[in-house]
């Protein structure tokens, strides 16, 4: 295309508002038929079924939906499964050669699993932890990176019944720690190291620092990653992964038989207050739910070979790496690294020698493509993409229309999906084949999905105007509760309303929105005190207390400020105690203590020292007024503070003046 061209063509992206799915997509989409909302909602909540039946049952379920304890819905009661079986033992027979698993770490080495290979493995490892002693509704933790025997221990843990809890490979040692003790978790999966930008960075060590602060005694398997890159030396109670699986080979494990509410895994979250949240997801209402959402949103077909770029440590990659794609039959794609390494096309090389279908991704990744420029992508042959979609954040329409343009070649639908780890899988975007798709617009809530934006009493707002995003019904992917603390739970998510006499219990997710004429929804963000850095879930209370936790600091507060990657980034507002000096050591030792107590991710991107905050005369921290000082934005009234005059001092210190 000449230049003339090609920038004809962005000027017309720029003004183009909404976009239709492409006639090629549509005809060949798993769901394509627009009654399909109308059907879920005049058959709700048997619409469900869809979902179930894309699952083997071992014993049908009685009944779709139970809610005579709300909000303790249960969903597909009666109905026994194993998500192991429904992910692998089934496949055998008409999938068994084909790729479950195709797999490529940093350096280029591949590996891959087909659905035999996968099964075996898997097996072999679930007897293996059966002999050290795990059983079913033990919860196994693991703490590794992107390698394949993270997916195999979480469904080996899913063959025998016993719950997983992967602990993002990232997070600090102190973070394992919470959620061991939290879970009371005996059983440790973890490995040696893994590689970033091409060095072997040590995992284990890190592992052993968070074991040391486990209240219980623990088992822990190693997997040996690095080989000689790196030697390590096994503890007393730690075991080798080869070794086990060696000495288990050709082992057979029967599934376990679960009940349909039984759990399937927990994953910590965070939330306001310090302590994260264990969210607890079942196994048949979750894995129909993500199940529905990969054929339905995703359009994973069997044949298909599909790509998510998250990381297994998160939600996104426990429902759409391992769970709802093998599922489905299909071959999942797994990088272990990094996008830029060893050269900015690392993404768009994948894509072209897998051949990959659908690309699931994140906006602050986009964002960080469309800086290094569109050259990268055009050196390969990306016409391999039916699909595209992303997650996490709202995606601004300039990086929408970069992402349809020139990864999609403006022939594949975009899906901004919304979504959160208690929801277990998309809640709000538009279905492929259906939707007319609005860049910055999630759209619709899914066939089925009752969810509206509300203002502060609970009533619909009028359309442009911005309220809070609310789930009116419950779905089978909802998180059943907060591990062991039911309390927590009702507290933090549900609030009952009286509707006509009739009490009804409403979801919070603690996000903004606002919504269209024609019912498409806008997320804005958070409302609560989670910040959310590229794409990861912050809250501002851990970050404070680890910043609190470092000698000298007396108070802290943290907030989200506008970065044009991260899409937030962390602005840490510290008072020091008497005799402390505000310095660049201690600014360091401040970044640190953030690391060490919840990992790189939560790194302030700048330490501003203050001898007071903003508060107001009732002693409150102005939070709001210090996301508006961070993003550089004019400041409204402040005389109604109990101290306006630090105002200006910190907006000094912030811009650098
Ligand atoms: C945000 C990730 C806008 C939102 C699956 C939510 C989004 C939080 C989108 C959950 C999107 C997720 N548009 N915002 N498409 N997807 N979010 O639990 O604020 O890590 O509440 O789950 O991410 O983050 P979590």
């Amino acid at each position: 295309m000449s230049d003339s061209e090609d920038s004809q063509l962005e000027a017309r992206l720029a003004e183009q508002e909404v976009f239709e799915p492409p006639e090629s997509f549509v005809e060949q989409a798993n769901v394509s038929d627009p009654a399909i909302y109308e059907e879920f909602e005049d058959d709700w909540p048997a619409c469900w079924e869809r979902a179930a039946d894309l699952l083997d049952w071992e014993t049908e379920y009685d009944e779709v939906l139970v809610d005579d304890d709300e909000p303790f819905y249960e969903w597909f009661t009666g109905g026994e499964l194993n998500a192991s079986a429904n992910c692998l033992d089934r496949h055998l027979d008409s999938r068994g050669d084909e790729l479950a698993i195709q797999w490529e770490g940093e350096l280029g080495e591949t590996r891959a699993y087909t659905y035999e290979e996968l099964h075996r493995e898997v097996n072999e490892f679930a007897a293996a932890l059966r002999d050290l002693g795990v059983e079913e509704d033990d919860v196994v933790t693991m703490y590794m990176p992107m390698i394949p025997e993270l997916p195999v221990a979480m469904l080996a843990c899913a063959r025998i019944g016993a719950p997983h809890s992967v602990v993002f490979a990232g997070f600090s040692a102190d973070a394992l720690a919470t959620r061991m003790n939290s879970a009371e978790s005996e059983y440790l999966v973890t490995c040696d190291g893994y590689y970033r930008r091409g060095d072997g960075l040590d995992h284990l060590s890190k592992a052993n620092e968070g074991l040391g602060g486990v209240d219980h005694e623990t088992t822990t398997v190693v997997v040996d990653r690095l080989g000689d890159e790196l030697e390590h030396e096994l503890g007393a109670d730690q075991i080798d992964y080869d070794e086990l699986v060696a000495d288990h080979e050709g082992a057979a494990v029967e599934p376990v038989t679960r009940d349909a509410e039984d759990m399937l895994f927990l994953m910590y979250t965070s939330g306001t207050t310090g302590q994260p949240k264990g969210v607890k997801h079942t196994t048949g209402g979750y894995l129909s739910y993500v199940s529905w959402t990969s054929h339905a949103v995703l359009d994973v077909k069997p044949e298909d070979t599909y790509w998510c770029s998250a990381d297994i440590g998160w939600i996104t990659g426990h429902s759409y790496i391992v769970y709802g794609p093998l599922a489905l039959g299909t071959t999942s794609v797994m990088y272990e690294g990094t996008p830029d390494y060893p050269d900015k096309d690392r993404m768009w090389d994948i894509v072209e020698s897998y051949g990959v279908n659908q690309l699931y991704t994140a906006p602050t990744a986009i964002r960080a493509f469309m800086k290094w420029g569109s050259e990268y992508p055009e050196q390969h042959d990306l016409s391999s993409l039916r699909l595209l979609g992303t997650v996490g954040e709202p995606i601004n329409p300039k990086a929408w229309k970069w992402y349809y343009k020139h990864i999609g070649d403006e022939s594949c639908p975009v899906v901004d999906t919304w979504w959160q780890t208690e929801t277990g899988g998309m809640m709000i975007t538009t279905l492929p084949g259906i939707g007319t798709m609005k860049p910055g617009t999630a759209g619709p809530p899914l066939p089925g999905i009752d969810a509206q934006v509300v203002d502060t009493e609970g009533a619909e707002v009028e359309p442009g105007e911005a309220g809070y995003v609310t789930v009116n019904k419950p779905w089978p992917g909802m998180l059943r509760t907060l591990y062991k603390n039911d309390e927590r739970f009702l507290e933090e998510y549900w609030q009952e309303y009286s509707d006509e006499g009739e009490d009804e219990w409403v979801y919070f997710p603690e996000d903004g929105a606002k919504i269209d004429d024609d019912g498409y929804i806008t997320i804005l963000g958070r409302v609560d005190d989670v910040i959310n850095v590229s794409g990861h879930r912050l809250g501002t209370m851990e970050v404070e207390s680890a910043i609190v936790g470092v000698e000298g600091v007396a108070e802290a507060a943290v907030v989200g400020g506008d970065h044009d990657l991260k899409g937030e980034a962390v602005y840490a507002y510290v008072i020091l105690e008497d005799g402390y000096e505000e310095s660049e050591e201690m600014s360091d030792r401040i970044i640190e203590g953030v690391e060490d107590a919840i990992g790189p991710i939560a790194r302030p991107e700048q330490v501003i020292f203050t001898p007071e905050l903003p508060k107001t005369r009732s002693g409150k921290i102005m939070r709001r007024l210090l996301e508006d000082i961070a993003n550089g934005e004019e400041l409204g009234n402040t005389s109604t503070l109990r101290n306006p005059e630090i105002v200006e001092d910190i907006e000094r210190k912030v811009s650098g003046d």
